[in-house]
């Protein structure tokens, strides 16, 4: 939807990875893949009780097998002098405070590294770690989630803060909904979800100088794996170099640092030579975290004629009895709808389990499970279609806080989504679509994510060649951050983009957040943006009394000069500004960051995923025939890498809704479902055509692109959109996910 005047345009075009050929020759170096001389290789040995003490430890047989160099244990492990300080038996620390491996002798979870072994093969060390043997003193272990939640507790950080959002929270009245003529009472839970990104975990940990530790790390966040590192060994932030330059695939596992890391560091420091150390698939589900098991329960209650009179919400999710993890479950039902009650209690349930870390739609996706089929049931009671249900209590303020949203074009993705999936074919009435064997069935479910743009620094170099070259100590843990960027900058500058180039993932590079919480784009897209208009004043002062006046966006660089667009007669070659600038790059660096936005407006992505699914009659096996996925995302920079996202995450909700669950089997507190055998990720026959639409229209409140985000609403309202189309498809209400074909039955 681009009009003539930015035909010439680069953002907005499905332009092809600048990173693809890279990835799909198998050039592009993941963080096992560097070749160090000296390189050792580690293999770590998993405690087999979930609570407990390690009274003893034979390492004898592994120090002895063939080519094993060390093995390191609580007993023998160099002292991490950030550990210390970490230590308050009191009160369990937030998010940020990972296990201290090899710390002591104690036990929180079943699989807990306590043993690594160093070896000169990956086979040598594999071999070796299993004849580690431990004995222990264990104790009685809770596990079990179900059997536990009224020991839900408001986590610390909400005690400790009052504005805290997790925070109990009444608009209106409390509990208003049970004063509302029709009401719905329904609890809903899902079984935690295991990070299984293509890319295992992995990591190699190199001393250069016994104060100077390099790390190549898959991680999502580069700067903030460099300061946790350099806290935890009491070194300046520079003496720790982060290399995450290719990341394969990463959905909040990498915005976590985790033990097995700094088990390899150890291991380096002990050794004082490079431990590379690669996480096994088993070790994936227990190691580095996951979307925590969670029980909710939703009471709505609305008017006859479908408007809502009050939303109560409640939640339990689970987290460790080391760490306290939290995140945003309930904010959906604080603004989505115009309810004038709404009530939300957050709780955490601390278990005998590894730590929980955010993944997809965070906290969101969770939520809107119970929100979106709670809304789907009450359109049913109140035999409403449930797109017009949701129509009724659209709201052009945010309801939480009466601020204008910044854009909002959820209307416009109902209309495009409705049009593509057919919804004209649902029928109110569940159960009376049938095609032979199969039950026929539409659903639909909102998602929403905020647009929480930040600070990011960057820099822009003109090369003594002509290209550009930018720099951002972002990552790309798959989107195609880097294809993006350049395609930012290309028109910023007005150059082509084969003459820039964007390189990220490296904690040298000026200063960004992670690669979090859908605000890449928007983030580190600004202070590119920002950094290419500093590069271009440069040289418009380099460039003299003709330029002297020129506005920002009249400049280009194409065809290796500095002109006007408005007058191509004026203008200059890079190489004249270049030898005026003494023969040196042009190098800028430039900080971007929000203005005071967020006071006056309420900044959010919003989607909307409408599922047509297939339900055997006798089996209770379902199919996604088809899904449409709709998103106000802001400006789309890039259809190709924007719409495959999208695709992604409704692969992912697929997964969540039908086929994704960890089963524990709680006498040992250990899971069973430890590959991708057992636990099931959707594959390619499990996903449908997945159709995208885009409203593409700019929030220029957000940032200076109008982007909002993406990755987290590609997910966001996915499970529940099938779950209703199950409903619509047999009557059969599942409130427990994975739907799996029991059951239905
Ligand atoms: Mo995302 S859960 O912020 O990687």
């Amino acid at each position: 939807m681009k009009d003539q005047q930015l035909q010439d345009k680069v953002v907005g075009d499905r332009m092809n990875r600048v990173d693809g050929r890279l990835k799909v020759t198998g050039a592009a170096k993941y963080s096992a893949e560097y070749e160090l001389p000296g390189l050792v290789h580690g293999a770590l040995v998993g405690s087999t009780i979930a609570k407990g003490r390690i009274t003893s430890l034979d390492t004898k047989a592994a120090e002895r097998a063939p080519g094993v160099l060390a093995v390191i244990t609580h007993l023998n492990s160099p002292k991490v002098p950030g550990f210390a300080a970490k230590s308050n038996p009191d009160e369990p620390p937030a998010i940020g405070q990972p296990l201290r491996v090899f710390h002591d002798e104690k036990v929180y979870f079943n699989d807990q590294p306590i043993a690594l072994v160093v070896a000169n093969t990956l086979e040598q060390a594999r071999y070796a770690a299993r004849l580690v043997k431990a004995q222990y003193a264990a104790d009685e272990h809770r596990t079990d989630f179900e059997a536990n939640k009224q020991r839900g507790f408001l986590p610390t950080q909400a005690k400790r803060n009052p504005k805290s959002a997790q925070n109990d929270y009444d608009r209106g009245q409390k509990n208003g909904y049970q004063t509302a003529p029709v009401k719905l009472e329904a609890e809903y839970v899902h079984t935690s979800e295991m990070h299984n990104p293509m890319e295992l975990q992995s990591i190699i940990a190199h001393w250069e100088a016994p104060d100077r530790l390099t790390v190549y790390d898959k991680v999502q966040a580069v700067k903030g794996t460099q300061r946790a590192f350099a806290k935890d060994w009491g070194l300046p932030e520079e003496n720790v170099k982060v290399i995450a330059t290719f990341v394969g695939g990463a959905f909040g596992n990498g915005l976590h640092n985790w033990p097995h890391e700094t088990a390899a560091i150890i291991a380096a420091k002990k050794l004082n030579r490079p431990v590379k150390l690669v996480l096994t698939r088993e070790q994936m589900f227990t190691m580095v975290g996951y979307r925590p098991y969670t029980w909710q329960r939703i009471g709505m209650g609305a008017t006859k004629d479908g408007k809502l009179v009050g939303i109560t919400h409640e939640s339990v999710g689970q987290t460790s009895s080391y760490e306290e993890f939290t995140e945003s479950t309930l904010q959906q039902t604080r603004m989505m709808y115009t309810s004038p009650n709404v009530s939300t209690r957050y709780r955490i349930l601390g278990l005998d389990i590894s730590t929980p870390i955010w993944m997809r739609g965070p906290g969101e996706a969770t939520g809107a499970f119970a929100l979106e089929s709670a809304m789907d049931e009450m359109a049913h009671l109140l035999n409403l279609d449930p797109m017009e249900f949701r129509l009724r209590n659209y709201t052009d303020v945010d309801p939480d806080n009466n601020k204008p949203w910044s854009t909002k074009f959820l209307k416009e993705c109902y209309q495009l989504g409705a049009e593509r999936i057919g919804w004209n074919k649902r029928q109110m009435k569940p159960g009376s679509l049938r095609d032979g064997d199969w039950f026929v069935g539409y659903g639909m479910g909102v998602g929403t994510f905020g647009a929480n743009r930040g600070t990011a620094k960057a820099r822009a170099v003109l090369q003594a060649d002509g290209t550009v070259v930018l720099q951002s100590a972002t990552t790309d843990i798959g989107p195609g951050t880097g294809t993006v960027m350049v395609q930012i900058a290309a028109d910023a500058l007005g150059m082509p983009p084969e003459k820039i180039r964007f390189e990220l993932g490296n904690s040298t590079f000026p200063t960004a957040p992670s690669q979090g919480g859908s605000a890449t784009v928007n983030t580190v897209g600004s202070a590119v943006l920002e950094a290419c208009t500093a590069l271009k004043g440069k040289l418009q002062q380099l460039g003299g009394a003709a330029f002297a006046s020129a506005k920002p966006e009249d400049l280009t660089l194409a065809g290796g000069q500095l002109s006007l667009a408005s007058n191509a007669g004026t203008k200059v070659s890079l190489a004249d500004l270049r030898k005026q600038n003494n023969g040196q790059d042009i190098d800028v660096t430039v900080e971007a960051k929000p203005g005071n936005e967020r006071q006056k407006y309420s900044m959010y992505s919003f989607s909307v995923h409408f599922a047509e699914v297939r339900v055997h009659a006798m089996t209770g096996e379902v199919r996604v025939s088809k899904m449409v996925s709709c998103a106000d995302a802001g400006t789309i920079v890039n259809h190709k890498t924007a719409g495959s996202q999208m695709i992604g995450g409704a692969v992912g909700g697929i997964g969540m809704a039908l086929t994704e669950g960890a089963v524990m089997d709680h006498r040992f507190g250990r899971y069973v479902t430890k590959d991708l055998a057992d636990y099931h990720v959707p594959v390619h026959a499990d996903a449908p055509a997945i159709e995208v639409a885009f409203v593409d229209k700019p929030d220029f409140i957000v940032d200076p692109l109008g982007t909002k985000g993406i990755g987290e609403i590609a997910i966001i309202g996915v499970a529940p959109a099938i779950a209703n189309a199950i409903f619509n498809a047999t009557g059969k209400r599942i409130r427990e996910l994975p739907i799996t074909p029991d059951k239905l039955m």
